[in-house]
């Protein structure tokens, strides 16, 4: 196999980013978008919307003709707390300015828009709503007949072991009942592959569940560097911002001090 060169290490840089635990699986969240090439993307959990502009990036810069849709109160939960409404106007904003041929923001509860989706229709659900062992198995049994056969479903926080996060007791359960990937680094990502479709083709969804532990392991250690690496890059871009800034109003108040004292006249 020719070595798996990711579109995250090529020309990826991180467009849009809130605070969000989510930070730590922007490359690999972007590389599926362009491997698997979707038709539709649904996302359970939106808020600040850091996942979500993740996925509609790669959408627009690898020319992928589909749509993203986030379903959110954009009103919080028991773990994120209560926010107000400037989260959801921050979103549609972003949404409107640079994803608007293919972005759906659905304000409403998860179980109201299941209606709005037919059976196997979505090629990849993110499932990032209420993290209780309830909240999610109710949200993978009612969105599993939504997603195509052959298509993925991707769950966050799976390695989160705080309050009463019940995720990852889920993910013990039912990881070892289909065909899935786990990522540790952060709080987790689980990648889960329905049954049925094609046999995967691209080199990613290749890696992602063939059974041979090297493969699995180098790649989980890729895209745990590749994760930090965006951020040390981001770090590194908003230091340089801070320099300019500094020498720009150094600058303006010399000139300040040169127009207004006698020898400047
Ligand atoms: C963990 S946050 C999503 C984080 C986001 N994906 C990111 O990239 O940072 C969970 C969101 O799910 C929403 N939520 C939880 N349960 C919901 C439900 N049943 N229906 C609609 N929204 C829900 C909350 O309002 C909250 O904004």
């Amino acid at each position: 196999m020719q070595p798996y060169l990711p579109p995250s290490l090529r020309n990826f840089s991180i467009d849009y980013m809130a605070f969000s635990t989510w930070v730590d699986h922007l490359p690999f969240g972007y590389d599926l978008v362009a491997a698997i090439r979707p038709q539709m993307v649904v996302e359970l959990g939106t808020q600040n919307g850091t996942s979500f502009f993740c996925f509609c990036q790669s959408m627009a810069e690898n020319n992928i003709d589909g749509l993203c849709y986030a379903v959110d109160t954009w009103a919080g939960d028991e773990h994120t707390g209560e926010y107000d409404n400037s989260t959801y106007e921050a979103v549609q904003k972003h949404a409107r300015s640079h994803y608007a041929s293919i972005s759906y923001l659905m304000r409403m509860l998860f179980n109201d828009a299941l209606a709005h989706f037919s059976n196997d229709s979505i090629d990849l659900l993110h499932i990032d709503g209420l993290h209780t062992y309830d909240a999610v198995s109710e949200d993978f049994r009612n969105w599993y007949p939504k997603v195509k056969p052959g298509g993925i479903i991707i769950f966050h926080d799976i390695q989160a072991r705080i309050m009463d996060f019940g995720a990852w007791k889920f993910w013990e359960e039912i990881a070892p009942q289909y065909n899935t990937f786990t990522f540790k680094q952060g709080f987790g990502l689980g990648v889960l592959r329905k049954e049925g479709g094609e046999e995967p083709f691209h080199d990613l969804l290749k890696m992602l569940f063939s059974k041979d532990q090297k493969t699995q392991e180098d790649l989980r250690a890729f895209y745990a560097h590749a994760a930090r690496f965006h951020e040390y890059k981001r770090k590194v871009i908003r230091q340089e911002r801070l320099q300019q800034q500094r020498k720009q109003q150094q600058m303006d108040a010399a000139q300040k001090i040169q127009t207004t004292t006698p020898d400047g006249q």
